[in-house]
């Protein structure tokens, strides 16, 4: 008897903690592709259907249109997506447009019909699990947009207590004024307190600030998304304005969620950033991705602060740099596109997500299809407009760049917890990473750089006279007497290279 409930015991903790919760030791060889639901794919069979960016208008994207394109998905490497939040939003068109990127929440009890019914995102998510793929959340705690007016002079006065419930009329689930912090427009950057407890937003297009200090509040937040995540079958969560919140909120509902966090900060800063990685699993690396682009956006680039800011992450975050998200695009920012055209710094800076420490992020269409929209909103462009196309070049870099991160994982070289390393033998156009058994060379001389760029690399990093394989072309090359690697680019192209040998276990697009 005591046996048999031993068993079941077992069988019940292996199923409920070890086997479903996907926590950050499940997610770290993950590669996520962020999709901005209403902008990836509409429901039925493709048809074009114009859709302006600029008109701030909802454009018809669906959860089964994701389900209908998971093998586009698939088919570049990438195991994971994170999807816009998916609850029910502000209706109408605001001061501000319509709510079609989901940022704007109204009853988070509710899923957004905009994007279909809660069973199409069931199927999302079982379509996922059954491709071996995980499904990542976007959620916001920080505000709610009601559907009234708020009068917010009134929002204390005799005004609003005889009328206490009019601006949350339709809120859920915090159903009167009480659950919101007293209104005040944050002013101030650097006031924590502020940050934390005044409105974002303005009299005309205010943010209610939801009062996550208050242990009622905080507990209902944290049964609402343990019910989420049980009832659509989620893997992780994108927590969205996490500086907005105090630090002891997010301790309380990243355990209660109970499966991986990966937190927005948008800081430039690991000073700002890098506390929160004691109560998330880890951060979107902001503070590396200001100077990814501003190093890569032109020759002139200062690349030696992207290794500051590289190794400062791995120093300053709770676990290293790993499994904070890597990107070089997303729905807040202009486009890399936008920033420069010269394809060879395009080419550079999209590496690099793929040969960091965390978790590569790759935005929607940003990459695979070359958009080059500017900031929001026009780098919400509708994927649809291009058709899926699996042969340009850019999704075909991508397929290489996540299945060369798969072979070096599957290398038995422990690539996912061995920090990269910059090596010396790169000039101020160059930079040189290793991270076994991977070396990447990048330069942002440019397209039009007139001479040849070098790359001499004494270190040992590879065995003597290896074959090498730099997954972006397909050529094959040798390492030199003493395992080093002298290489050249003429194009200004970024070079990924690794051991031929290494390259068989998963992997053969070459
Ligand atoms: C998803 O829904 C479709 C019908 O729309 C159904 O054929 C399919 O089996 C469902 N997939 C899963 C994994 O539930
Ligand atoms: C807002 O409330 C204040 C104070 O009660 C009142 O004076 C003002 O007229 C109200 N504004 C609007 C637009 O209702
Ligand atoms: C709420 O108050 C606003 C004025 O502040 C008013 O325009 C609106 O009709 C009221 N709504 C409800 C549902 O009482
Ligand atoms: C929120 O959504 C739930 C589920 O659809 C619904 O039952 C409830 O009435 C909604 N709440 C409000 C205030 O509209
Ligand atoms: C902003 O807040 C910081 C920290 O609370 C404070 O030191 C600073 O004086 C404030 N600045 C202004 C302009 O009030
Ligand atoms: C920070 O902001 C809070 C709320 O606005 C205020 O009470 C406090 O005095 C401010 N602190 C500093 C140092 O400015
Ligand atoms: C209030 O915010 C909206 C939306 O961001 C903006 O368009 C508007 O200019 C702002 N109004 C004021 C008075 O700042
Ligand atoms: C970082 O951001 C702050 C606030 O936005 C800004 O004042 C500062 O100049 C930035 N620092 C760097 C090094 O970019
Ligand atoms: C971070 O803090 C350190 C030490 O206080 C300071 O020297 C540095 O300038 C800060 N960095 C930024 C970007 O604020
Ligand atoms: C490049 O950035 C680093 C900080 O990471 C700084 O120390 C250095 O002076 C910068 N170089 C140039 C040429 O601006
Ligand atoms: C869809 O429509 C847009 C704008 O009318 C056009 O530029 C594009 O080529 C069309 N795409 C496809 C795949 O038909
Ligand atoms: C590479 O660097 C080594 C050591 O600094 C030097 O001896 C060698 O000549 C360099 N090779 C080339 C091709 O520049």
């Amino acid at each position: 008897m005591h046996r048999f409930l031993l068993l079941v015991w077992i069988l019940f903790s292996f199923y409920c903690c070890v086997t479903s919760a996907a926590n950050a030791q499940k997610w770290r060889s993950r590669s996520i592709y962020q999709i901005v639901t209403d902008r990836f794919a509409l429901s039925g069979p493709s048809y074009n259907t114009s859709c302006d960016p600029s008109a701030l208008r909802y454009c018809g994207g669906t959860w089964q249109g994701i389900v209908d394109h998971l093998d586009y998905i698939q088919g570049m490497g990438f195991d994971a997506i994170w999807i816009s939040p998916p609850f029910t939003n502000v209706e109408g068109f605001t001061p501000s447009g319509e709510a079609y990127h989901g940022y704007w929440p109204q009853n988070l009890t509710s899923y957004n019909a905009h994007f279909g019914t809660v069973d199409d995102l069931k199927n999302l998510s079982a379509s996922l699990h059954s491709k071996g793929m995980y499904l990542m959340l976007d959620v916001v705690v920080n505000h709610m947009l009601p559907p009234n007016p708020i009068n917010t002079t009134a929002f204390s006065s005799e005004q609003a207590s005889a009328n206490p419930k009019n601006f949350t009329t339709g809120v859920a689930p915090f159903t009167d004024v009480s659950y919101f912090h007293q209104p005040c427009w944050i002013g101030n950057y650097s006031n924590k307190t502020e940050v934390e407890q005044c409105w974002l937003g303005n009299e005309t297009m205010p943010w209610a600030d939801v009062n996550t200090e208050d242990a009622g509040v905080a507990g209902m937040l944290s049964q609402w998304i343990s019910k989420v995540i049980s009832d659509i079958g989620v893997d992780g969560l994108r927590l969205s304005t996490v500086k907005y919140v105090s630090q002891d909120f997010w301790k309380t509902f990243t355990n209660e969620a109970g499966v991986f966090t990966m937190g927005e900060v948008l800081s430039n800063s690991t000073n700002h950033t890098s506390a929160y990685t004691e109560v998330i699993d880890a951060v979107l690396d902001y503070p590396t991705w200001f100077k990814l682009v501003s190093a890569f956006s032109s020759p002139q680039g200062n690349l030696s602060s992207v290794v500051d800011a590289a190794v400062d992450s791995q120093q300053s975050y709770e676990s290293g740099a790993f499994m904070t998200g890597a990107f070089l695009e997303n729905h807040d920012q202009p486009r890399f596109g936008a920033i420069t055209n010269d394809s060879a710094l395009r080419a550079n800076a999209m590496v690099w997500p793929f040969i960091y420490d965390g978790m590569p992020v790759v935005y929607y269409v940003g990459q695979e299809q070359g958009f080059s929209g500017g900031a929001v909103p026009n780098n919400h462009e509708p994927l649809w407009r291009t058709g899926y196309n699996t042969s340009h070049p850019y999704y075909k870099m991508i397929t290489s760049l996540n299945l060369a991160r798969k072979a070096a994982i599957n290398s038995g070289d422990y690539f996912l917890t061995t920090p990269m390393k910059f090596l010396r033998g790169a000039d101020g156009h160059t930079l040189a990473i290793s991270k076994p058994p991977m070396l990447s060379l990048l330069t942002n001389a440019g397209q039009n750089f007139s001479s040849m760029v070098h790359w001499n690399i004494t270190q040992s990093v590879f065995k003597s006279r290896e074959q090498l394989v730099d997954v972006l072309t397909c050529r094959v090359h040798l390492s030199a007497e003493n395992g080093g690697v002298d290489m050249v680019s003429t194009n200004g192209m970024p070079k990924v290279s690794l051991p031929f040998r290494k390259t068989i276990v998963g992997w053969s697009p070459c």
